[in-house]
């Protein structure tokens, strides 16, 4: 049996704290989040049942760490580290060989090395297999919203980031045109003189998300931003933004006043055999993040090695990792939108309403 364990954290401590204790409804976010500072690691769940398809079986555990989004960007880095080496360390007490880090354990600081340093088993972040999937989910909305390839606009938010910088990298290949949209100038520089470098396209830089999206038929989205920067004001009439980022890129006021737009989010993962999370984060059964599933599969791989550390990730590691993911047997789920599927007429009613609008326009 192959063993593995993922770390996560509450995005929010409200939602997240009151889904388990109701009273936190009543309780300020401050108050809320002193409290997470005074824990420690939290064993969360015992996860049985993978099973990959050549036979192999893994089992793992669920690890908290104890500081919502907000706190992981503005508490001391080296504070931060600390609490999720916490975690790591807990995760290799229960036996796990290798740890995930989920949502912002990855963002803060270098992407995983120091945590690396300070354990005795494995540490990925699962970025290679969230950029896969990212993309993979992005260009099949796109074809089930009509958008060809040859001509789309296509825009990157986040760009300068790791999962950004790469799925920029990529889309670029396949498109005449790309913008890229980041806080940080210069790393938009790097990513574009990248680009410009290994591709054909033309690609537009800017650090404003509404400039560089209007305009865009395809946006995928992975910011560390711990708000929504997505506006309904921001997207273009049949558009897909697939967003990535957790917590979301896109406002949820997107989906109550945009019906002319999908949105998807990335990353949804349908895991092999009859595993059981024993933990409620969201998904339907047997379904889990990008990043978990990478940590999956590197188990059932027996490949205990840091494969995904640090915020450069090359084509290579995103190929093979989507390799080890069709040997495995995780797939790309159907697609969700703030906590619900979407359907096929969900779809076509979006198409209907976009055509509708650019019509009027
Ligand atoms: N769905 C999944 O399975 C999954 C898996 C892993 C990670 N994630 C999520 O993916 C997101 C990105 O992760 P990452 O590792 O790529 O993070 P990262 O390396 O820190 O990159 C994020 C980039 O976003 C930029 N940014 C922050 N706020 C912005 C804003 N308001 N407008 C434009 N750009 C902004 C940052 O710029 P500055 O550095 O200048 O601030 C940075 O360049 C996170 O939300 C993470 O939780 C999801």
């Amino acid at each position: 049996m192959e063993k593995f364990a993922f770390i996560m954290h509450p995005l929010e401590a409200k939602p997240d704290i009151s889904r388990k204790y109701p009273i936190a409804k009543y309780l300020p976010e401050s108050l809320l989040e002193l409290a997470l500072k005074r824990m420690g690691p939290m064993p969360i769940s015992h996860v049985t049942g993978v099973k990959s398809l050549t036979g192999t079986e893994a089992e793992g555990w669920f690890i908290g760490c104890p500081l919502s989004a907000h706190q992981m960007m503005t508490l001391p880095v080296d504070y931060v580290l600390g609490k999720i080496i916490d975690c790591a360390k807990a995760a290799e007490d229960a036996g796990a060989k290798i740890v995930g880090l989920g949502a912002f354990t990855s963002v803060v600081g270098d992407g995983g090395i120091t945590i690396a340093k300070n354990v005795n088993i494995a540490v990925t972040s699962g970025n290679s297999f969230t950029i896969a999937t990212g993309l993979q989910g992005s260009l099949r909305a796109a074809e089930l919203m009509d958008i060809s390839l040859s001509n789309a606009r296509v825009a990157v938010v986040g760009a300068g980031g790791s999962i950004g910088r790469t799925c920029a990298r990529i889309l670029a290949r396949q498109v005449p045109a790309i913008s890229i949209i980041d806080l940080d100038e210069a790393a938009l520089e790097r990513v574009s003189a990248e680009i410009t470098q290994e591709t054909g396209a033309v690609v537009t830089t800017s650090t404003d998300v509404h400039t560089g999206i209007v305009e865009a038929d395809i946006v995928c989205s992975a910011t560390s931003a711990v708000k929504a920067i997505i506006q309904p004001a921001d997207l273009k009439p049949g558009c897909v933004v697939c967003d990535v980022a957790r917590p979301r890129d896109v406002s949820a006021r997107v989906a109550k006043e945009r019906d002319d737009v999908l949105i998807i989010d990335g990353g949804v993962v349908a895991v092999p055999g009859d595993v059981e999370f024993n933990f409620n984060f969201g998904f339907p059964p047997k379904t889990a993040y990008a990043c978990m599933s990478e940590t999956m599969m590197l188990a059932l791989e027996g490949r205990y090695e840091c494969f995904t550390l640090g915020k450069q990730i090359s084509l290579e590691q995103v190929e093979e990792i989507t390799r080890l993911s069709e040997k495995h047997g995780f797939s790309l789920a159907g697609f969700r939108s703030f906590e619900r599927a979407v359907t096929a007429e969900q779809i076509e009613r979006v198409k209907t309403n976009a055509r509708r609008k650019l019509a009027v326009v």
